[in-house]
């Protein structure tokens, strides 16, 4: 007979094999939706499981004031699956797009308005749609102070764009140019240091007081830059941050699963065209909303830490972000099924990660 779990917790009696999973309604603290036609095809995958997300204001033109978020809010909450609009709870948590020119009055006015609960910072150039991005982190100074002051979390896409740093050393080397200075030199500044990949990431943010916090992606947990070079090369798995060595995937892995509340769950979910990532230069990012807490299970199960998987993926985001816990529950069972081919996104076709292959959790139940 298999245990059951009636919690996560235990899942902790050692040595048995746990087939279901009930959690805390989720929330996902990191994730793309995009806009347009491609919105309503991705956004019922994160709907079905989170109860909020963080919403990327990479989009073009990107997400730069408060007025924009406000309508790319109502842009969602409009695609939400048919028959969930008006009693959906989802709701998402809107971002702005930190540039060299976003001003105090902005984020002012981007607190005042209640919807926006972070800003995000790309280094100009770094990644998708970043190229309004910031140039030098003292030309954002004036928006930084304001948020220091007001409390609003900036989320830092980690990576330096000086080409001649090696690609998987500049998460390492943005923390020693430009993070750790500024949390420094501003110690009341809210941060997320979103999809950490290396284990130098894990140590920095351990070595922060408790304004300093970290998300993790499931892919970042499960699998070593290798993924991406499987018999040939794997455009669909090459995202930004790219994965690293095993022994930093390990680094976070364990970081996911110390219980520490400032590790918590975002799944960076970038979806792109089929034809714009399997071409001679390829978009960054992979799809993972059709599977996400299945993926996490995955890697919390294959870590032995089950019991620590509601704390991450439930509980230190919206502590961290100072909004309630969620109410409701989700449950997930130990059933093998393949993930799709491709989904249809828009006129395009989109590649799930995992395309084609198992999955070793379902998500049974959700509310
Ligand atoms: O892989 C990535 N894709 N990393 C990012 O930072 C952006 C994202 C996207 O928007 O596609
Ligand atoms: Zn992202």
């Amino acid at each position: 007979m298999n245990a059951t779990a009636a919690s996560p917790a235990s899942t902790a009696t050692a040595g048995k094999t746990v087939d279901r999973i009930e959690l805390t309604r989720p929330d996902d603290w990191h994730l793309h939706l995009r806009d347009g036609d491609y919105l309503p095809a991705v956004l019922p995958f994160t709907v079905r499981q989170f109860a909020r997300a963080i919403v990327m204001p990479n989009l073009r033109p990107p997400v730069t004031t408060t007025a924009m978020a406000i309508a790319y809010r109502e842009r969602i909450l409009a695609a939400l699956p048919e028959g969930t609009e008006a009693d959906s709870d989802f709701q998402p948590l809107m971002t702005l797009y930190l540039t060299d020119r976003t001003t105090a009055a902005e984020i002012e006015a981007a607190v005042a308005s209640g919807i926006v609960k972070a800003v995000k910072y790309y280094p100009a150039g770094a990644t998708t749609n970043s190229d309004s991005g910031v140039t030098h982190v003292d030309r954002a100074r004036p928006a930084l102070e304001a948020m220091q002051r007001l409390g609003l979390p900036l989320l830092v896409h980690g990576e330096v764009t000086d080409q001649s740093v090696d690609l998987f050393d500049r998460e390492l080397a943005f923390i020693e140019r430009t993070l750790a200075p500024l949390v420094r030199d501003m110690p009341g500044l809210r941060v997320v240091m979103e999809h950490i990949t290396t284990r130098d990431a894990v140590a920095f943010v351990e070595s922060c007081g408790p304004n300093v916090a970290a998300t993790l992606t499931p892919h970042h947990l499960l699998m070593n830059r290798n993924a991406i070079f499987v018999g040939g090369i794997r455009p669909h798995y090459y995202c930004l941050p790219v994965l690293k060595r095993e022994v930093h995937r390990q680094a976070l892995m364990d970081a996911a699963a110390s219980g520490n509340p400032k590790f918590f769950l975002g799944t960076d979910s970038a979806p792109h065209a089929r034809h714009t990532k399997e071409t001679d230069c390829g978009c960054a990012g992979c799809f993972n909303a059709h599977a996400a807490l299945e993926l996490y299970a995955e890697a919390f199960d294959r870590a032995g830490a089950l019991d620590r998987f509601e704390a991450f993926a439930s509980f230190h985001g919206p502590d961290f972000y100072r909004l309630p816990r969620n109410t409701g529950k989700v449950v997930l069972v130990r059933e093998r099924w393949d993930a799709p081919d491709e989904y249809p996104y828009g006129a395009d076709t989109l590649v799930p990660l995992r395309a084609g292959e198992p999955l070793q959790w379902r998500l049974a139940q959700a509310g």
